[in-house]
């Protein structure tokens, strides 16, 4: 970030007593700031890193899939699929443009609905922080979080800057992905130390990878992608597939990877749209003498065709080949069953899957019921969104929700 662009941190050391106080300056606690300092609340926003929103920084390849035009509920995993509703329902991917048109960032869409900005993710967090300074929010890096105490006027959260004090206290401090980029599963200390369940949590949006031996089979394929639809049970992703040196990624199995459970299979199609018997049937009609290779060759590239005839034990021209033999052939190009080892974790995950259960939660406001005064937002809500914008759009909405009552 510009360092312009980072003035509002509490130059002036750290404020002792706000009406909120914000844990996290990512997607989620960022909104939550905005909404709160613009219903007249005074907000301060705490984070250990050193520059606000970093994954927003480093999202969508640079330029941050901000939102998802057909973001639903259908679109969210989460132990309670309506939880999600109500918040989606009040900032909708039309409120999210509206924000990001009045600070003129040019956008366009990607596919599927996905929105990116035409620039850089970098604009994101400067009309963020800009909208935080009309807020008149203070935002506070560097501080490192030691203890959250629950006193009669609210919450005391204790920091390497000393401590202060709020009747609100929101926690947006993101799941476990990426630790490397400071996630830290504060949140689930926090929900466990005030009584709330957590539900399990595991990778989600994360590559899949292969035991030694079909690892070392497929290892020719590394760095080439099809289009391809992922099966696990009656969820199916049509996307792209690559093939990597750890196993399988792209965007197919990215999001089929939320859905997988260790020692379950995925049924892998390979050009789901094209009939491929059909086409190895006629091209045996229309030239007999090619080789199998060559004919997969005209629709998959060259050496994913290979790997799959020499897989099925196939030689011979085409004309050799009874028909039986191409429909074997067929399936193990869109009918391949594949039991990924595990996966790569949260050293590359997009998102935590589970988190705090949502019936600790008042799902228009994302307060604990249990707690007046404390609210949980963002990923580490048992909330989690496919691939394509839909994770943003849930920190935007939970962290609005948050800040219409903080
Ligand atoms: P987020 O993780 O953004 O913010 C949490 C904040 O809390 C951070 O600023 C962190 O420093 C702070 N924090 C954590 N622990 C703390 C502690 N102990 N003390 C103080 N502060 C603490 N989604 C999408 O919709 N479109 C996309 O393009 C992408 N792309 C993408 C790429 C990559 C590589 C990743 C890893 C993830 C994505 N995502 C995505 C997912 C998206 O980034 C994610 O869902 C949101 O950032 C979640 O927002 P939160 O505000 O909840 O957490």
């Amino acid at each position: 970030m510009e360092k312009e662009d980072v003035i509002l941190i509490g130059e002036t050391g750290l404020q002792r007593k706000s009406d909120v106080i914000v844990i996290g300056a990512g997607a989620a606690g960022m909104m939550a700031a905005i909404g709160a300092g613009k219903r007249g609340r005074s907000v301060v926003v705490l984070d250990h890193a050193r520059a606000p929103g970093e994954k927003i920084r480093i999202s969508g390849g640079g330029r941050c899939n901000f939102t998802n035009i057909h973001a639903g509920p259908k679109n969210f995993l989460s132990a309670n699929p309506h939880f999600c509703k109500s918040a989606l329902a009040r900032f909708t991917p039309a409120d999210f443009i509206a924000m990001v048109d009045s600070h003129g960032i040019a956008w366009h869409e990607k596919t599927l609905g996905q929105l990116f900005c035409d620039e850089s993710a970098k604009d994101i967090i400067r009309m963020l922080l800009a909208e935080m300074r009309m807020a008149d929010a203070v935002l506070h890096l560097g501080t490192e979080i030691s203890g959250v105490e629950k006193t009669e006027a609210g919450f005391r959260v204790s920091t390497s800057e000393g401590h202060c004090e709020a009747s609100s206290l929101i926690v947006a401090t993101g799941g476990k992905s990426i630790p490397k980029m400071g996630a830290t599963g504060l949140a689930y200390r926090l929900a466990e130390q005030f009584g709330l369940a957590v539900l399990e949590t595991r990778p989600g949006l994360v590559p899949l990878t292969l035991d030694p031996g079909l690892l070392e089979s497929i290892a020719p394929l590394a760095g080439i992608a099809a289009p391809a639809e992922i099966r696990h049970g009656r969820t199916a992703f049509r996307e792209a597939l690559l093939f990597t040196h750890r196993g399988l990624s792209g965007p197919a199995i990215l999001q089929i990877s939320s859905y997988w459970r260790e020692g379950d299979e995925v049924v892998v199609s390979i050009e789901p749209d094209i009939d491929i018997a059909a086409h190895l049937k006629t091209a045996k009609q229309l030239n007999g003498r090619q080789s199998p290779q060559t004919a997969l060759g005209d629709i998959l590239p060259k050496r994913l065709a290979q790997f799959l005839v020499e897989r099925e034990k196939i030689s011979g021209n085409m004309a050799d080949l009874p028909d039986k033999a191409l429909l074997r052939l067929a399936a193990g190009v869109q009918n391949w069953a594949v039991k990924p080892s595990g996966s790569e974790g949260y050293r590359t995950a997009e998102v935590t899957l589970g988190g705090i259960d949502t019936a600790a939660l008042d799902s228009r406001s994302m307060e604990t019921k249990a707690v007046p005064g404390l609210y949980f937002i963002g990923e580490c809500v048992d909330v989690t969104g496919w691939l394509g914008g839909y994770n943003f759009q849930w920190a935007w909405a939970s962290g609005f929700a948050a800040g219409e009552w903080a």
